[in-house]
């Protein structure tokens, strides 16, 4: 298993995974390193026989985190956690993140907010001067889905971000639905020049519930490196 890792990934999963402390509760993010950082920890656990509370920011991560023996709650159950570790599709120099790519950003960003630190790792691939070459995921209501996709191009139309494709995400020829039971639209902008101006936009449009800009919530990004090294961005 570890032998297929990509190692970059396993770079920052374990030096994420190396600021866990006993007694911690911990969110768990959702992706492909975000898997490899729920191996990690529930090695960590076993080897050192931590006591951690966990709350998973998607299904899939619930189901990978028990399977491995980690003790996963509801996150009300836990209330307030301490740190979270996740994935995300871009981070810039200001820490702004793009997440969602795995179509769990809602729940990603109710756990980063219930927590004390956000921590974000990644592989050097997801570093950018400029978010947006990723398509920016939104999570929207199935109730007037089209509507709420016609208000969309409209803001994107006041912030000179007009014509870009808003494409309804699938899984092979059926719409795409989240956790929560929504859709996603991806938006194929290029470049986000002012994420904050797009993201007040978008927290106007009623059928959104949810979009994939993380604004001032990351607090430190572990990215990794194909020789097993780190560079730490805060
Ligand atoms: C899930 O919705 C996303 O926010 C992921 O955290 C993000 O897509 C990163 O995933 P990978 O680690 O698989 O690139």
């Amino acid at each position: 298993q570890s032998l297929q890792t990509d190692p970059a990934k396993l770079a920052a999963a374990r030096a994420a995974v190396a600021l866990v402390a006993d007694g911690m509760r911990l969110g768990l993010g959702t992706g492909s390193t975000a898997s490899v950082m729920v191996r990690e920890l529930a090695a960590r656990v076993a080897a050192e026989g931590l006591s951690l509370r966990c709350a998973a920011t998607s299904k899939a991560t619930a189901q990978l985190a028990e399977s491995l023996g980690l003790r996963v709650e509801g996150l009300d159950q836990i209330g307030w956690l301490d740190m979270t570790i996740d994935g995300a599709d871009e981070v810039d120099p200001h820490l702004h993140l793009i997440k969602g790519g795995g179509a769990a950003h809602l729940r990603e960003k109710i756990v980063a907010a219930a927590s004390d630190r956000m921590v974000v790792i990644a592989d050097p691939g997801k570093v950018v001067e400029v978010l947006g070459a990723f398509p920016l995921p939104v999570e929207v209501l199935q109730f007037g889905f089209e509507t709420t996709r016609t208000l969309i191009r409209r803001a994107l139309e006041e912030l000179d971000l007009g014509g870009r494709d808003v494409l309804q995400r699938l899984t092979g020829s059926d719409a795409l639905v989240t956790d929560e039971g929504n859709f996603i639209l991806d938006l194929h902008l290029g470049q986000i020049p002012d994420p904050v101006a797009l993201s007040r936009a978008l927290q106007g449009i009623p059928g959104i519930v949810e979009h994939g800009l993380f604004l001032g919530m990351c607090d430190l990004a572990i990215i990794g490196r194909e020789d097993g090294s780190v560079v730490e961005l805060a």
